[in-house]
């Protein structure tokens, strides 16, 4: 399934409190950690094992580990709200960073960072909690397969359809987990209802 959205009641709870503009940084952040956790469950539930045999106290045990290493690329910078919700789950994952920002008369990405570890044959989760015209996500995703990302899976927060259709689009193997697929973009390509500028609300800019 190339788009799936989280149906849990407690997400779409804390998805709310995201919404909401009353909510203050410090309570968005812990906020966007908890709905992380709801994300990185979903994007992991078909994750390829191999069997592993361990001992417990009393007997041997096969059990199962992850087959591939994984690696978390959160987009600068309010992706950087999302990376410790997959570290807590998964924390032997290896960490890159995409730095990118979006320009505010034309909503255009440019990249002014970029630092990956080794992609080849690793499972790459790509985090940045908006997906709005799909700008950045094209940008980020085109620099990860140019350095051997495939086995690519995008988390966001709020996808607009815009977004998704342009990702889908360009990259039809790709995997979308949102907490919610909005209505829309706005004439600046806000998405709507949305939340805001994730980044400024994360930290506390305008
Ligand atoms: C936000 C968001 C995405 C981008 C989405 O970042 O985190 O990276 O906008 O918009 P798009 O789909 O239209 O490209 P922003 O450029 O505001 O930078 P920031 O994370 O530094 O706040
Ligand atoms: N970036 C944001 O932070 N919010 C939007 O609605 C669109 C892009």
């Amino acid at each position: 399934m190339p788009l799936t959205t989280l149906k849990h009641p407690l997400a779409k709870h804390f998805l709310t409190q995201l919404r909401d503009r009353e909510t203050n940084s410090s309570e968005f952040r812990s906020v966007c950690h908890r709905l992380t956790t709801f994300l990185v469950i979903e994007a992991t539930k078909n994750l390829p094992v191999i069997s592993s045999s361990i001992e417990t106290p009393l007997e041997s045990f096969e059990g199962i580990k992850l087959e591939h290493n994984v690696v978390v690329v959160p987009v600068l910078r309010a992706g950087l709200g999302m990376l410790e919700g997959v570290v807590e789950l998964i924390p032997e994952l290896s960490v890159g960073y995409v730095g990118l920002e979006r320009d505010h008369e034309t909503a255009e990405a440019h990249s002014y960072y970029c630092k990956l570890p080794e992609l080849d044959n690793r499972l790459i989760l790509l985090v940045d909690p908006m997906l709005a015209t799909g700008g950045s996500a094209e940008v980020a995703i085109d620099r990860l397969v140019a350095e051997g990302a495939c086995d690519l899976r995008f988390l966001c927060i709020v996808a607009s359809p815009e977004g998704v259709e342009r990702l889908l689009k360009r990259f039809p193997k790709l995997e979308i987990i949102t907490a919610a697929l909005d209505r829309g973009l706005n004439r600046d390509k806000y998405i709507l209802p949305g939340l805001g500028d994730f980044g400024d609300r994360l930290y506390g800019t305008t």
